[in-house]
């Protein structure tokens, strides 16, 4: 394996090419398009970032890898709070993955962090890469993640002890932190930073996490499902019935958008493996709507911990 690479804290001067890093690695990887790299440019500002835990990869003078920590905290059982670690993101640049420096990346900053008496670390990520660097389902040390049932197996919440024995006795819920929702919560700042970016075409694609409607909560699986902006662009967001031409086609609120929506009860219903009433359905869409971007309040006091 080549070893051409040195690990080093990121500069300011950096930033840019850390930041486009990002871009690249995460581009149509989880959804169309990314919000990662503005997650990046914001964090560094953000109370819970950690400057002594900013790493960046470098071979041969060019940037290939970066991560970055963050504060965390897990919402005990009992009540109060416990500190955890979380980090991301992690990228190796889409030319250089598949060769161990992910691997090496992440134990150097875990390493660094141990170091700085960081007792353990919480985050969501693939199984199939973290179990390398020590992680194992965060279930198994009696976490759980936020908005999930306290006894789910979540896949992809993932937990890592740095001391042995650290998390002994704690049982509680882990909160991501606000700063990971940059995106979602700044719109506006978003596709302002995205266009100092060179365009890049969104898709859905395979391996990605489902994706929804964020208005009537219909899966959007293929391209042509998607709504339109007023240029002609797809819209990732919504769905065609919902938004085309860049606007949505029925001015709806939340309670409306559920009566609609219980109108295709029948035709769901072929799809489940044992039908719902209505009732049920209504009942189900009064819990997940709320979460769709169309109808989520704003944070409001939601801070960054
Ligand atoms: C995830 C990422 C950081 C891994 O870095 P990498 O340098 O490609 O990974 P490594 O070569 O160190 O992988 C070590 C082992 O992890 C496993 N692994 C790595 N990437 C994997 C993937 N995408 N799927 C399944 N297993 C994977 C493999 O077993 C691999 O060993 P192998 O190549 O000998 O089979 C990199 O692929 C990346 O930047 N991806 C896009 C952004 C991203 O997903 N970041 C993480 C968000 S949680």
């Amino acid at each position: 394996m080549e070893t051409d690479w040195i690990i080093r804290p990121e500069r300011p001067e950096d930033r840019r090419e850390t930041e486009t890093l990002v871009r690249e690695a995460f581009w149509n990887r989880y959804r169309p398009g990314c919000t990662e790299h503005f997650v990046l440019h914001r964090y560094r500002t953000d109370p819970a970032f950690v400057p002594e835990l900013d790493f960046v990869m470098e071979e041969r003078g060019r940037l290939v890898g970066q991560i970055v920590f963050s504060r965390a905290s897990l919402a005990l059982d009992g009540g109060g709070t416990f500190p955890v670690w979380t980090f991301g993101p992690l990228a190796i640049h889409p030319d250089c993955q598949r060769r161990g420096l992910g691997l090496a990346l992440l134990d150097h900053a875990l390493e660094a962090a141990r170091g700085m008496g960081v007792g353990a670390v919480c985050m969501e990520g693939a199984l199939d890469f973290y179990r390398h660097a020590g992680f194992d389902l965060a279930s198994k040390l009696h976490l759980h993640c936020d908005g999930e049932p306290p006894d789910a197996e979540v896949p992809y919440f993932l937990a890592r002890e740095l001391v042995p024995g650290f998390l002994r006795g704690v049982e509680g819920s882990y909160r991501t932190p606000r700063g990971y929702f940059a995106a979602d919560d700044d719109p506006a700042g978003f596709a302002a930073f995205e266009a100092t970016f060179p365009p890049k075409e969104k898709a859905l694609g395979p391996g990605q996490l489902p994706q929804s409607c964020q208005s009537c909560g219909m899966p959007l699986a293929r391209n042509e499902d998607c709504g339109t902006e007023a240029d002609g662009g797809r819209n990732f967001d919504y769905c065609k019935c919902c938004y085309a031409g860049g606007r949505f086609l029925r001015d709806f609120t939340m309670e409306e958008m559920i009566d609609h929506c219980a109108g295709f009860l029948d035709g769901e219903n072929k799809h489940l493996p044992s039908p719902v009433s209505e009732a049920q359905y209504r009942e189900r869409m009064r819990a997940f709507f709320p979460r769709l971007k169309r109808w989520r309040t704003p944070p409001g006091n939601a801070v960054s911990v």
